[in-house]
């Protein structure tokens, strides 16, 4: 605790990143990590070796950019950093140890970015939503993009400010954390590189004696192709959480996010 708090201390970032507890979840998330790394390493292993494979795929190795890099657990760095000329890794938090691990690295760019692109909205200091991922989408250099674990993050935040601030809420769209992740496959969508999207899209509550006591739609109802692959992660195993509960999400991957929105435009 006194270690997050002290990281949470240390970790620049702006007002609306901490409002929307984004800031509090990164460190909670890297000690959350540490403490449950054998039930969460089969999440990350199957994570990276998608990639991996994505990587072994492409023609051109140029750029790539992570989206949601966070504490770059599921992404295979050193293999993107020894096959492409930039790595650019992009998220809301970049924690001190992060910061640091990539100072080392000299083809890595650390970019610090609202990936809703409703946070200036939300702190009054726009109309509308802005464009995230505009400068990027219109490179084409990029050669893939890695949508990393961020998609059903983009949804909560926005729904705990909403209910926090119940004064300023009518001024926003009701269903707008799940307009967030819409617009986030949209801005995927857009790039003319490979788009790899893995993100958890369902959380499942057992009992100890195995029955499913609530589950959660992480994907809003934002419909979404078929996957080609899933697994489960076990986020947070008895005792984690609650002593009587654990929490499994269903996670699932799309090689090639852009061609499987086409097949499902087009009702393939
Ligand atoms: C589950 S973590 C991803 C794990 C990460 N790929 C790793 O390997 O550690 C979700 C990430 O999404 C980031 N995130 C959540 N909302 C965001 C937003 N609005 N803009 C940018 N990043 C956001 C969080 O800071 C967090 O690092």
């Amino acid at each position: 605790m006194l270690a997050e708090f002290l990281l949470t201390l240390a970790t620049p970032a702006g007002r609306m990143t901490r409002q929307l507890g984004l800031l509090r979840e990164s460190t909670a998330l890297w000690a959350r990590g540490l403490r449950q790394r054998e039930s969460w390493a089969p999440h990350h292993q199957r994570c990276q070796a998608l990639v991996t494979q994505i990587v072994g795929e492409l023609e051109r190795h140029r750029i790539v950019v992570v989206l949601g890099s966070g504490l770059v657990r599921d992404v295979p760095l050193d293999l993107l950093c020894a096959r492409f000329q930039r790595v650019v890794l992009i998220d809301a938090v970049h924690l001190p140890q992060v910061r640091l691990r990539m100072a080392l690295r000299r083809n890595v760019e650390l970019v610090t970015r609202d990936l809703t692109g409703v946070m200036s909205w939300l702190a009054g200091e726009g109309q509308g939503r802005s464009d995230p991922l505009a400068d990027l989408s219109a490179d084409t250099e990029v050669d893939l993009v890695i949508s990393a674990n961020l998609m059903s993050q983009l949804a909560w935040p926005i729904e705990d400010w909403l209910e926090g601030n119940g004064d300023r809420a009518a001024a926003f769209p009701k269903d707008l954390p799940a307009h967030c992740i819409a617009w986030h496959l949209q801005d995927l969508e857009r790039f003319a590189g490979r788009i790899c999207l893995i993100s958890d899209v369902e959380m499942l509550e057992h009992d100890r004696d195995g029955t499913v006591t609530d589950r959660l739609d992480l994907a809003r109802g934002v419909p979404l192709p078929p996957p080609d692959e899933r697994w489960d992660w076990q986020v947070a195993p008895f005792g984690e959480a609650e002593r009587d509960r654990e929490y499994v999400h269903r996670v699932c991957a799309w090689r090639n996010f852009q061609k499987d929105m086409i097949k499902r435009q087009r009702g393939w």
